[in-house]
């Protein structure tokens, strides 16, 4: 009956793989929604690759990529049922249990990846990962992906008068909803699964994403505008449950911690680079017209967005934007 309850509400994961454990070889289910050739993608299949080669094929990691076994929300419900073992969600969808995960939106916060990269790997970030233990999840580590940059499908965005009456897919969290209500715009929080379609049929008329989930999602042939604002981030946590992580032996534990470190270096190299080349790509598209933010553009969305600091500042702790703050 138990059983039965946990499969209806998670929809994804199917039976544990963890659970089967103890008896037989560890089976690690490690979902996900974007490509396989992302940073994350290919991140998972390197930990995939060095879990299997430490223990001898003892666990074995099962990566589904693109939301094939879980999507935005299913996948957060699914590892805490343990119907999945890891998973490595885009950090503003953590908003649910902890909104200081929103410090990855707080418009113009990092400076640049080296900046973020600081506070994940310092004190604070170590101790924001730490906050999700009371809900089952155990944070392993943080795979930044990189810099949010505006595509729509009506007009160049080059001023926050621009965004006035378009409407923008929202990855979760009321922060966003925040930024584009500064801007005059609208929002709606769709599954990343589901953008697509929603910018082709218009329920949506733009997003922001990086580079590289904007290349592999192929954006390009439903979107005419991109702007290079580096307004926020968007970087994932990697998370196993509490639950998995207990029924492991210590030797299978210290397997996956350094599997997930060389995951974690691999990625980080992977994350500067496929952008840099996204953004190529996107370029040889040819269909798409791109607008770069001068200074001056970027002071102007700085003052437009102050009404976001106002809301947001103690909402997600001031001690963390500060700690942000401090990494540039
Ligand atoms: C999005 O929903 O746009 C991203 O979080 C997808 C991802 O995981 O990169």
């Amino acid at each position: 009956m138990a059983v039965m309850l946990t499969l209806t509400l998670v929809g994804c994961g199917g039976d544990s793989g963890g659970e089967k454990a103890k008896s037989d070889k560890v089976i690690i289910k490690f979902s996900h929604v974007v490509a396989e050739t992302t940073p994350k993608g290919q991140a998972a299949l390197k930990f995939e690759e060095i879990v299997e080669q430490k223990s001898g094929g003892q666990m074995e990691v099962q990566v589904f990529p693109s939301s094939q076994l879980c999507g935005d929300k299913e996948e957060l419900e699914a590892l805490q049922a343990n119907t999945v073992q890891f998973i490595a969600p885009s950090v503003t969808k953590l908003v649910g249990f902890v909104p200081a995960f929103q410090l990855v939106d707080m418009p113009f916060l990092f400076a640049n990846d080296e900046a973020a990269y600081k506070f994940y790997d310092g004190p604070a970030g170590q101790k924001l990962m730490k906050t999700l233990e009371p809900v089952g999840m155990l944070g392993m580590a943080w795979w930044p992906n990189g810099a949010k940059h505006f595509t729509n499908s009506k007009r160049p965005l080059k001023t926050p008068e621009d965004f006035k009456g378009l409407k923008f897919r929202t990855q979760s969290g009321g922060l966003l909803d925040a930024q584009f209500k500064a801007l005059g715009a609208g929002s709606q929080t769709l599954a990343f699964a589901e953008v697509y379609q929603a910018l082709q049929n218009g329920t949506v008329d733009g997003q922001e994403n990086t580079f590289n989930n904007i290349d592999t999602q192929k954006y390009a042939e439903v979107q005419k505008y991109l702007t290079i604002s580096n307004h926020g981030r968007l970087d994932y946590v990697v998370l196993t449950n509490t639950k998995f992580w207990n029924s492991l032996t210590p030797e299978q534990q210290q397997i996956i911690t350094e599997a997930m470190k060389e995951a974690t270096d691999f990625e980080r190299q992977l994350a500067e680079e496929l952008n840099n080349q996204s953004l190529e790509a996107i370029k040889a598209t040819g269909k798409v017209e791109i607008y770069e933010l001068t200074e001056a553009d970027r002071a102007a969305f700085i003052k437009a967005l102050e009404p976001v600091y106002a809301e947001y500042t103690d909402k997600i702790g001031s001690e963390y934007i500060e700690a942000a703050k401090a990494c540039n």
